[in-house]
Formats: C-alpha cells, sequence, structure tokens
C-alpha cells in the first residue's frame, strides 16, 4: 500500500487519454498504448485540472498592477520554487531560466555560457543531437567514445580530459540515453570534469522523468553546475523547457535574445540589462506551461521518484524477459534483467528480416501501438549500436542527400513511463511475435522520401476523431 494518495500501480487512472481507443486496419477499435514516452509523455489529470481552473485567473506576469496579473506571476514563480525544490537547488545559486524546450535551454547555455578563447567542449558520442551541435557551433568538439555495448566510456573521457588538459572548459553529457535507456553516472562525471578545472552541462530530457536529481550544492566536488530539461517528457506538455545554471554563468554579456522584460532601463542609444532570470526570458513566457509543470512535478513528488523508478525497472525487466523469447529480435544495448535499476525504461530493437519503419508501422496499424522508429535523433550513437560503417555510411548519406530514405538505419524503440503496466507489455509482445511469425495483415508500402511504411489503402479520416 502506497503511503501517499497515489498508488504507483494504478497511475493510469490519473492519465489524461488513457483509456481512448483507436482504429486498427480491419476496422477494429482497441485501447492505445503509448510506449513512446520517451519521445513526450501524456497528461496527468492533475495537471489539466490545474490549467482548466488557473485559466479563469490567467492573466499576463510581473508588471500587470490588477489582482489576475499578481495571482498569475505568484503561482508563475511557484513553479520555480517547485523546480528548485525537485533537484534540491539552493536558488542563492542557482538560476531557473523558463524557455521553450530542452532543445532551446541547450542552445542558449552554449550560446552564452563564457568559455576562454582557446577551450575545447566534450561531449558524448550518445548524445541526442540536441546535446552536440549547438555546442559545435561554440567551441571545438571531443566526443568521448562509448563501448562495445554503448555505455560510456570511462578511459576514453580520462584519456580525452589528459589529452586536452587544461583547455577542457565544459563537458556536456546525457543524464540518460533516449536510444538504449543507459544512466550516466553524473557525479562521477562531475567529480572528474571538475578535477580537470571543467564544468559539467547535464542533459536530463530522459532522466529528470525517471530519477531523482539532486544538483548538489555549489563548491561540492560532484556538484552539477548546469541542467536542461523539457516539461513534455515528464507528464506536461505545454511547451515548457528548462535551463537551471548558476547564478554568475549570465551575469555578464548580452542574453542571446533582447526585447521586452529583459531590461531595467531603455534609451535611445542603450540598454540596461535587468537580473536572470528574466534578462534570458525575453518576451512573454509561457505562463501556463509553468503552472503545469509546478503541478506535474508536485504531483510526482507526491507519488514518490523511487516509487517510480521501482515500477519501471519492474516493467523492462519484465519487458526484456519477455521480449528476448521473441526469435529475430535483436536488442541495442544490454539486456540483462538483473541490471534494470542501471538504465530506464527505454529499450531498441529490431527484428532482423525487417525494417524498422515497417515494424514501428505494423504495431500501430494491427496492434494500437505507439513507438518510435529511427535514429532518436542520435544519428552517431545509432549508427554506432548498429554497426554501421564508414562506407557504409557514405553511400547512405549520398541517398539522404538525394531524398532517399528507403535504406535509413534506424530502430524501433519502446518507452516506459510511470503509468505503464505488464498486460500493455503483455500486448505488445503477443504484437511483435506475431510480425516475427510474418502474421501480417495489411500490405505495405514502402514512402521512399519519409522512409515510412503506410498500409496500401488504409485510408484514415482524422477529423472523425478531433476537429478544430
Ligand atoms: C536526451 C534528449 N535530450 C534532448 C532532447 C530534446 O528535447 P526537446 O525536444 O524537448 O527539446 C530529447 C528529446 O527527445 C532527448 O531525448
Amino acid at each position: 500500500m502506497s503511503r501517499t494518495k497515489y498508488d504507483v500501480d494504478r497511475l493510469s487512472e490519473i492519465l489524461v487519454g488513457y483509456d481512448r481507443k483507436v482504429p486498427l486496419l480491419n476496422g477494429e477499435m482497441v485501447q492505445y498504448i503509448n510506449f513512446d514516452n520517451a519521445a513526450s509523455t501524456p497528461t496527468l489529470k492533475p495537471v489539466l485540472d490545474t490549467i482548466v481552473e488557473f485559466m479563469d485567473w490567467y492573466s499576463n506576469i510581473h508588471r500587470g498592477t490588477g489582482f489576475k496579473s499578481q495571482l498569475s506571476t505568484h503561482f508563475f514563480e511557484k513553479s520555480r520554487e517547485i523546480v528548485a525544490r525537485f533537484f534540491n537547488i539552493n536558488t542563492k545559486d542557482h538560476v531557473i531560466i523558463f524557455g521553450k524546450n530542452a532543445t532551446e535551454a541547450i542552445n542558449k547555455l552554449a550560446r552564452r555560457v563564457p568559455l576562454p578563447d582557446d577551450s575545447i567542449i566534450m561531449v558524448t558520442k550518445m548524445e541526442h543531437h540536441s546535446n552536440d551541435l549547438p555546442w559545435r557551433f561554440r567551441k571545438p568538439v571531443v566526443h568521448i567514445d562509448v563501448d562495445g555495448q554503448g555505455r560510456l566510456d570511462w578511459d576514453d573521457f580520462e584519456f580525452k580530459l589528459n589529452a586536452n588538459k587544461g583547455k577542457v572548459g565544459l563537458v556536456a553529457i546525457t543524464g540518460a540515453s533516449n536510444v538504449t535507456g543507459y544512466i550516466n553516472d553524473i557525479h562521477r562525471v562531475a567529480e572528474i570534469a571538475h578535477r580537470n578545472g571543467a564544468r559539467v552541462m547535464v542533459d536530463a530530457a530522459q532522466l529528470a522523468p525517471h530519477r531523482s536529481i539532486d544538483i548538489k550544492p555549489a563548491g561540492h566536488p560532484q556538484h552539477i553546475d548546469f541542467l536542461a530539461f523539457s516539461a513534455h517528457k515528464i507528464y506536461a506538455p505545454f511547451g515548457l523547457g528548462v535551463l537551471i545554471a548558476d547564478r554568475g554563468t549570465f551575469k555578464e554579456g548580452n542574453p542571446d535574445m533582447v526585447g521586452g522584460g529583459t531590461v531595467d532601463l531603455v534609451s535611445e542609444d542603450y540598454a540596461f540589462w535587468t537580473d536572470v532570470p528574466e534578462k534570458e526570458e525575453a518576451g512573454t513566457p509561457n505562463i501556463v506551461g509553468a503552472i503545469a509543470l509546478g503541478k506535474a512535478l508536485s504531483v510526482i513528488m507526491d507519488i514518490g521518484m523511487d516509487a517510480i523508478a521501482e515500477h519501471e525497472a519492474r516493467l523492462t525487466r519484465y519487458a526484456l524477459h519477455k521480449l528476448k523469447k521473441i526469435p529475430g529480435v535483436v536488442f541495442y544495448g544490454s539486456v540483462d534483467e538483473d541490471d534494470v535499476h542501471n538504465r530506464l525504461g527505454v529499450i531498441s530493437f529490431n527484428l532482423q528480416d525487417k525494417p524498422h519503419g515497417l515494424g514501428g508501422s505494423i504495431l500501430n496499424y494491427e496492434a494500437g501501438i505507439g513507438v518510435r522508429n529511427g535514429c532518436f535523433c542520435a544519428h552517431p550513437y545509432v549508427k554506432c549500436l548498429l554497426g554501421v560503417t564508414m562506407d557504409q555510411s557514405k553511400v547512405l548519406e549520398a541517398e539522404i542527400l538525394q531524398h532517399d530514405r528507403s535504406h535509413i538505419p534506424g530502430a524501433v524503440r519502446m518507452s516506459f513511463g510511470l503509468y505503464n503496466n505488464e498486460s500493455e507489455i503483455d500486448r505488445f509482445a503477443s504484437a511483435l511475435e506475431k510480425i516475427a511469425r510474418n502474421e501480417i495483415e495489411g500490405e505495405y508500402e514502402l514512402n521512399a522520401g519519409s522512409g515510412e511504411y503506410f498500409p496500401k489503402n488504409a485510408g484514415i479520416d482524422f477529423d472523425n476523431y478531433f476537429q478544430l
């Protein structure tokens, strides 16, 4: 029996749209299974209820004199306090900046973080593009390798730190992989980086919804200097991203975006910037998104992150156990059922004889299950996991640049959220078994331009399900 008002085994009851039925190719309607939580999670009912209630009070924030404006300001700032509590942040040392998503947060940091002229940045080979590309535009980037299993190669990390001694300004690393689910020991990374004079930025887009994160006090050897995450992956999909940084970072320099809200004073020829976080939040912020995030994090803290982690580890063990028995399934990353606490419930695989796009499509059209397929915005990592050679890469690149994605490498990914359960995994496993046995109802065609597969004559009219 849970000690909180939420029972971790019945969290689907507080998910918006959990019971929604979707059409199959054969015309049957079945309850949708969402195994694409690594992309975005659904909304929690308490979040939606809170927003609906808040809209009565909604008004623009900060400078409004009216009651509604003051109330909106109060709760917008309260959301920041909740974020601080969620990551155990001392707001004297750290600032919490609201923006659009994790990608924007990382881009902002990449543009604004002070770095010496001749410094370099280290990122890992397991990064989502959002925690790799922004850094390349700022400074030379050195990639830390992964081992044969796709885990961070610690020897390579230390080796490259030594090889670039005194020059590494920042180490940017994902808290957990969106492809293999591997969790990185971010505090060990921080300790090594700090010892070498570098700061650490953690992309917590995947980790934050599934494990508790304590960024630790500034000055602690294992402290996380910068952290970014997205509300849409943590049950508040209303368009908010968060950047946490130490306060000094944004003291100097111009904001990366300027305009309303960023200034104390403007004349015709100069402007004085205001303090953070407002200095870095140009224009009207996403007030509703902030309220939603504050509520989502409060609910998660009420449920208890340990209970969520335990529940998802149990699901991961159960899924690995079942899926490993299906002939022809090739996994990327660990399938060790005893090692589910060091990874998230993110499982990537392929069916030996079938393109990933086809597998994903059949799961949707014939089983009503939502997954994701492709390279998951982590091309270098996925190519490495799949063993794509340089020569093969060159051929593929030439095809893709000609808008032919027929042979694009990739995998199918299932990913769990706090509300998923074993019976959904059972349905998934039996659907996958059928596909593996070639018991496929539809006839699927490849769209070479997109690399996607669609059943012939499917003809779904989305207007029958929702209207604007
Ligand atoms: C590890 C990781 N980092 C960053 C992102 C980017 O997040 P967003 O699309 O919210 O900017 C994602 C999204 O999938 C991700 O998985």
